[in-house]
């Protein structure tokens, strides 16, 4: 087989963690270094630790690492490009690598609004490349056995989704830019909950109405927590309410009930880690759908739908079978967290088919 070549933008946590002991995931470095499908050739970063860490645990030499992007993509012949900058640089580093015509993959948010996904989109189409975007709650062992279950038709007709997020991320000790960021929970984590609400159902959202808020001890400037209702065009309600300023750390962080009318769907778990469970309907018995996941651990599990995501862009490139998340696919999902906003920031109800204007 032969390997695509690969660089990555951003060697930070995700691609390379500074602490690998008390991580959640091995990262993409790490990953690409045991794939049979890619080798790794350059990475950038604009930061010099960065560089080095790369360098040191000895995955690059000292001249495949780049402080300068443009440079590292005119120097470098490649195949693909990984890019897990800060969501910020997504939409730039992106654009540049579509003009040299590399296939990319994006680490989510695949941008950070949708007005600069749209152009990219029509760009990336335009130029026939493979843009895909890590939606990697989509590829945890739940995340595929929730939407098997839904589409084999397990549980029969949807009724409806409720979800709740409940996480503690009122640390001081992070870096004081987590505390300006708008919206933390829609952002960071609701572009994984919303994306996998429209994977399983197969379904796009069609209104959202809402309410954020935040409690007095909040370090964060930004409201913490949302309480949304969005309604799907085949008429299913998903109703998401969350904060990531609990003060709370022994409950469990996510908790997702979806009822068919043939049964009911359950996980409750930090980061939707086995078991689901299928209440079959009338039933007091219990059925695990991920009984035969091998890891179902925090990190067997990052590192499972990693691998799986990197595995799918492979094929994507090579056989053109369509990504788990095209870009066009990704830009739904942040559709859907703008709409969020505006829902919760007006008070009325936010039509998706207007966020498109
Ligand atoms: N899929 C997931 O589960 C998941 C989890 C965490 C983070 N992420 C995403 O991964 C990406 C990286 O997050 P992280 O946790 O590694 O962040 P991080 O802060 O640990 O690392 C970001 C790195 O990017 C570098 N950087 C900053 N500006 C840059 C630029 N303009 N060009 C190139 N590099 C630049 C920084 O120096 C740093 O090394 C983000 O898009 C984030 O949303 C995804």
């Amino acid at each position: 087989m032969k390997k695509l070549k690969i660089m990555i933008s951003g060697i930070g946590n995700r691609a390379l963690p500074k602490r690998p002991e008390g991580s959640n995931w091995l990262g993409w470095v790490e990953l690409i270094r045991r794939s049979e499908q890619f080798e790794l050739v350059a990475a950038h970063d604009i930061s010099e630790d960065a560089r080095k860490r790369i360098v040191e645990r000895g995955y690059l030499a000292e001249t495949q690492t780049y402080g300068d992007l443009d440079q590292m993509l005119e120097e470098v012949q490649c195949d693909a490009i990984l890019v897990s900058n800060p969501a910020e640089y997504h939409a730039d580093t992106v654009a540049k690598a579509v003009r040299k015509g590399l296939h990319i993959l994006i680490e989510k948010p695949f941008v950070n609004n949708l007005k600069e996904g749209k152009q990219l989109v029509e760009a990336i189409e335009q130029k026939g490349i493979v843009a895909a975007v890590v939606q990697n709650w989509r590829s945890k062992s739940v995340g595929l056995a929730l939407h098997d279950s839904i589409q084999s038709g397990l549980i029969g007709r949807i009724g409806h989704i409720m979800f709740r997020y409940v996480r503690n991320r009122e640390n001081p000790n992070y870096p004081p830019y987590i505390f300006e960021e708008p919206y933390p929970l829609l952002y960071a984590m609701g572009i994984h909950h919303l994306d996998l609400f429209r994977y399983i159902l197969r379904d796009e959202y069609e209104s959202v109405s809402g309410h954020s808020f935040k409690p007095p001890w909040s370090l964060y400037k930004s409201d913490t927590g949302v309480s949304l209702f969005l309604k799907t065009g085949n008429g299913t309600p998903v109703m998401y309410s969350g904060t990531v300023s609990s003060m709370n750390n022994a409950l469990f962080q996510e908790s997702l009930v979806i009822e068919g009318e043939k049964g009911t769907l359950f996980n409750e778990s930090p980061w939707l880690e086995p078991p689901l469970w299928f209440f079959p309907r009338g039933s007091q018995e219990k059925v695990d759908l991920t009984k035969g996941v091998e890891d179902a651990s925090i990190a067997g599990q990052y590192n499972i739908s990693d691998e799986y995501i990197l595995g799918d862009f492979y094929r994507a490139v090579v056989s053109g079978k369509k990504s788990l998340c095209s870009a066009e696919d990704g830009l739904r999902s942040i559709a859907a967290l703008e709409a969020s906003r505006r829902a919760c920031e007006t008070g009325i109800t936010v039509f998706l088919k207007d966020m498109e204007r």
